[in-house]
């Protein structure tokens, strides 16, 4: 049995991992959070009921925390992070605060534990600067230098923080002898993430009847990647062999789209018969952003196979199930 400790672990990608790895057999599982945003709910007590995952409760802002962990995994999941633009633009100092301390302390712990390999969990807006300042290549690889457009938008306090974890956890690994690798996600969706995503945020605007629907950056292209094909990325970075010290794009390179289609075809899903308005972007927001793969599908054997459709349209059919079920709307 491999023993797996996915800090961040309750949220969105994480239990999804969780879940994959259960499924899989062969690991003894640790969940740390302290469920700000993951959820105490019938998703996670069904892998605790069936599976015997531990789920340990603590701030990893705070280094007592780490006092609750076993010193020795053979697999470390770094997931922990406040995520998402609304927390960036409403609390952008706590957000620095609580992504450095929660990296810095999580850093501070692997130096005296026994860790065989870390996966730190990184984003794309680290280089959607340099994309949008500098004409950047997209698909963009993972070679592109890391830049924000600007230091003093709050927008960009959770990218400043992921570049900080990105370094840290590299020199870390190197110099306290564990492995690491970086993985950077685009736009990652699916049943069960949040209301803070484009995708639930149009249900609910298709719900509440908007019209005419206004299509903010109805322009802009995004790829978006399926949750199935993220954790089997994700897996497959900590899984294979000679991958540390490396950083992988994991996306889709497929289905660059543009909001205006993602929204129309949501609304064809609706039964949306009214009209749309294009109006711009939210300030601080990528024109462009797609990755390129090529190096996860050569090492990592990773390929993006759920069509954006079928993915759109088993996602937004979970949120009208959820949300016409009267059940509450979540972070
Ligand atoms: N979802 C995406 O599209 C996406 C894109 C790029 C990067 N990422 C990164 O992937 C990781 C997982 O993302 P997600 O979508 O599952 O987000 P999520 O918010 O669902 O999961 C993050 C988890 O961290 C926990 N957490 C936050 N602060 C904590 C703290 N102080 N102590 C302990 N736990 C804490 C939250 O409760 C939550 O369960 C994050 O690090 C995120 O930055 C996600």
């Amino acid at each position: 049995m491999k023993k797996v400790l996915l800090i961040g672990g309750a949220g969105f990608i994480g239990l999804n991992i969780c879940q994959h790895l259960c499924e899989k057999g062969g690991y003894k599982i640790t969940i740390l959070d302290n469920f700000f945003r993951g959820k105490k709910d019938e998703v996670l007590s069904a892998l605790v009921d069936k599976y015997q995952i531990e789920v340990l409760t603590g701030d990893c802002t705070d280094a007592e925390t780490y006092r609750q962990l076993e010193l020795d995994y053979d697999q470390v999941y770094m997931l922990a992070s406040v995520v998402g633009v609304e927390y960036t633009q409403k609390i952008p100092e706590e957000l620095i605060r609580i992504n450095t301390a929660l990296i810095f302390n999580t850093l501070e712990w692997l130096r005296g534990a026994n860790v065989g390999k870390v996966v730190f969990t990184s984003t794309s807006e680290c280089y959607a600067g340099t994309v949008e300042q500098f004409n950047y290549t997209v698909p963009t690889p993972e070679e592109v230098p890391l830049c924000i457009d600007d230091i003093r938008h709050p927008r960009f306090t959770y990218a400043v923080t992921k570049m900080l974890g990105e370094s840290g956890f590299i020199q870390y690994s190197r110099a306290y002898h564990f492995e690491c690798t970086i993985v950077r996600y685009h736009n990652v969706y699916g049943p069960r993430m949040g209301f803070k995503h484009v995708i639930p945020q149009v249900v609910q605007r298709f719900l509440a009847k908007e019209e005419p629907f206004k299509l903010f950056g109805h322009d802009q292209t995004r790829s978006f990647n399926y949750i199935d094909d993220a954790v089997n990325g994700t897996v497959a970075a900590m899984e294979t062999k000679n991958t540390d010290g490396e950083i992988f794009h994991i996306g889709d390179d497929v289905a660059e789209i543009t909001i205006g289609e993602l929204v129309q075809y949501m609304g064809s899903l609706m039964g949306f018969e009214g009209s749309y308005e294009n109006v711009e972007a939210h300030s601080g927001s990528v024109s462009r952003r797609c990755p390129d793969v090529s190096k996860a599908r050569r090492m990592l054997s990773y390929a993006p196979k759920t069509d954006w459709k079928v993915g759109v349209k088993k996602t937004v059919a979970w949120y009208v199930d959820y949300l016409k079920a009267g059940k509450n709307v979540f972070e």
